[in-house]
């Protein structure tokens, strides 16, 4: 068996910053990883080509076993096409469609709710990630006049609803929650409530619920202790997994993982995005990447590594070895090198 082999893309903003931190933990735990860094795909890229990620990065990406991503987007860049061009192209054309994103509760001091009963969040957001609102199937009619009309469909096909809420019911510990609007949207709404019926039929063991995403939202601040495991579409669940990351300690330290269960490929990266409002100050959480990295390892043969890196951070976090927006002191390469310490 040969070695582990990922592809980087650190991207923008602190995506480089939080990637570099990231390796230095790879370093650390797991030295013999081979790593191909892709650090020409970003804004600048983008701005000067029109197309920042390029066939030839596809195929070095698809080579390896994984990819590490840190952020893509930059105020200077103001286009869709951009984020569409490269992440969502990564997340399609891999036929990403899971995108994993767990939310546990780092420390009691961290939690925005009030109720100390209430605080301990355990759970998974499952997004669908290959379609919903995100396909950019639509257009516009009657630009530039008063009836100017912008639609952008929201597709679920019964493939990809089918496909995701399956991965949901396989991955859950006691139950799983189906999220959707089927209330309001009818096409959409109905075909979610027949695979959520028929995935259930297959899984008698899991308990199964249904919340529409106004009051899944609501419920994920009043009481996230009830949910194990939430699947929802591309726009709801990318909603959802930034509110389960606050009630979860803050979206700095939120790892993800966009998968194709049946390739075992993935791309890990934290939730946040490029925060161009701290970058370069240094203070960047560089948590919710090396979880991400954690995540990778984990899906790779390196659970043990993975474990340790998990263990690690909820040390340093305890300790308030950690940045700012958890409550430390620390910068970016000293809150990694306080997570590096707890491996030694
Ligand atoms: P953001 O996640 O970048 O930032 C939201 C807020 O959280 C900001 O106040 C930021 O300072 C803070 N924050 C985020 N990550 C942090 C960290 N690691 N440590 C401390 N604080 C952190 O969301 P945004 O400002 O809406 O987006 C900025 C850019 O990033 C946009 O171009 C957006 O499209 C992009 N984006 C990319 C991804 C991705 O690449 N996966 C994800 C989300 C947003
Ligand atoms: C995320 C981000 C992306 C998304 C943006 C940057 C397109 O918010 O990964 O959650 O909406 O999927
Ligand atoms: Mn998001």
């Amino acid at each position: 068996m040969t070695g582990l082999r990922i592809t980087v893309l650190p991207g923008d903003g602190i995506g480089p910053e939080v990637v570099a931190q990231a390796l230095a933990v790879l370093d650390a735990v797991a030295p013999e990883v081979e790593v191909d860094v892709l650090d020409r795909v970003n804004a600048t890229t983008f701005a000067r080509t029109g197309a920042a990620l390029t066939d030839d990065d596809l195929a070095r990406i698809r080579a390896s076993d994984a990819l590490l991503l840190g952020a893509i987007g930059d105020p200077s860049v103001r286009s869709p096409d951009y984020a569409r061009g490269v992440l969502l192209r990564l997340r399609f054309e891999l036929d990403l469609y899971v995108n994993q994103r767990p939310a546990v509760l780092l420390h009691a001091r961290l939690s925005p709710l009030r109720d100390p009963a209430r605080r301990g969040i355990d759970c998974v957001i499952v997004r669908e990630n290959t379609e919903g609102a995100y396909t950019g199937i639509g257009g516009t009619l009657r630009k530039w006049t008063p009836h100017e009309t912008a639609i952008d469909a929201d597709v679920s096909t019964y493939h990809g609803v089918s496909r995701v809420i399956e991965h949901a019911f396989r991955i859950a510990r006691r139950e799983v929650c189906v999220v959707d609007k089927a209330n309001a949207v009818p096409f959409g709404g109905e075909l979610w409530q027949r695979c959520w019926r028929e995935a259930a039929g297959r899984h008698p063991g899991i308990a199964t619920s249904h919340l529409y995403v106004d009051v899944a939202a609501m419920t994920l601040v009043s009481d996230p202790t009830r949910f194990d495991v939430v699947v929802a579409s591309n726009a709801h669940g990318d909603i959802l997994s930034d509110v389960a990351a606050a009630v979860a300690g803050g979206l700095g330290a939120a790892p993800s993982a966009n998968l194709d269960p049946a390739t075992g490929f993935g791309l890990y990266e934290p939730v946040h995005g490029s925060a161009p409002d701290i970058a370069g100050t240094g203070v960047a959480n560089p948590l919710g990447a090396i979880a991400s990295l954690a995540m990778l390892l984990a899906d790779h043969g390196h659970e043990d590594q993975a474990q340790a890196i998990q263990t690690a951070i909820r040390s340093t976090v305890d300790k308030r070895r950690c940045t700012p927006d958890l409550g430390g002191a620390l910068t970016t390469e000293q809150a990694a090198a306080a997570v590096i310490a707890e491996l030694a």
